[in-house]
């Protein structure tokens, strides 16, 4: 059973955000072919929500770029991308760092990120006033009934905040929440296809993905504003998040200051 269970797992493995450092930068390998998981593949589409395409079907180049779901913290040590002495109690629960956390760890270990950095994204996040998060942004639907056949439309607008780096951008959009009534920001890392590398660190070439592909981003002192973003969605989308991650941010700095 234990067997089968840690087969399973490494069958899988593919599918696992990796995040671990490469000489004086942090790379990511992400997976290409996940399309129902955290990291997609989407066409550039000019309301910046993105097309989903089918990896494998059609050559992805400059117009595609991932999608990547980045975490932050997870309630156990199931993922080799956690930082295990990242250990904190969230709403009675213990978490680990994970993610987004260990890109900040590490870019603080490697002198990507200075302790003043987070000192000041503390800072920042600090002083967004409550009533400021996008996730309290009301979201509005615009009701119409057709005096001719007595059908009503209703048009949901759906807020999206987006960050444009030459390096990525990251997302904030409003989606309805899973199995609660109401609405959740949720924060997407946008990585463009033409600036991730192959398994050999070069730049991958336009081509359709091979089964269970990966590829690799390396976050260096050259891209170091793109985490300074992330940080930032975190910070204006919700309370929750703000909070959370300036709790990360404080605990990376005492790791880093003893
Ligand atoms: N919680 C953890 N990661 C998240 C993300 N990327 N977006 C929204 N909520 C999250």
């Amino acid at each position: 059973m234990l067997a089968f269970a840690f087969r399973a797992q490494c069958a899988d493995d593919y599918k696992s955000v990796l995040i671990f450092t490469n000489g004086d930068s942090i790379r990511v390998r992400l997976p290409l072919t996940d399309v129902t998981g955290k990291v997609r593949v989407k066409e550039i589409s000019p309301d910046g929500f993105g097309i989903p395409v089918a990896p494998s079907k059609v050559s992805l180049g400059t117009n595609d770029y991932i999608e990547w779901q980045i975490g932050y913290d997870i309630p156990n040590t199931n993922s080799p991308s956690i930082v295990p002495q990242l250990k904190f109690q969230r709403n009675g629960e213990t978490k680990y760092g994970h993610e987004l956390s260990k890109i900040i760890f590490e870019s603080v270990r490697l002198g990507i990120l200075s302790t003043n950095d987070l000192i000041g994204e503390i800072q920042k996040l600090e002083k967004i006033p409550t009533n400021e998060f996008e996730e309290s942004r009301p979201v509005q639907i615009e009701t119409l009934t057709n005096a001719a056949n007595g059908f009503q439309s209703a048009v949901e607008r759906l807020p999206q905040f987006t960050k444009v780096t030459s390096h990525g951008s990251v997302q904030i959009q409003l989606k309805q929440k899973q199995r609660a009534v109401g609405y959740q920001a949720m924060v997407y890392v946008c990585l463009p296809m033409n600036q991730v590398l192959d398994a050999n660190g070069n730049s991958r070439k336009s081509a359709p993905a091979k089964s269970k592909e990966t590829v690799f981003y390396d976050f260096s002192r050259e891209n170091a504003d793109l985490i300074l973003n992330i940080v930032d969605a975190f910070g204006i989308a919700s309370q929750q998040h703000n909070e959370d991650i300036q709790h990360i941010l404080q605990k990376i700095l005492e790791m880093a200051r003893p």
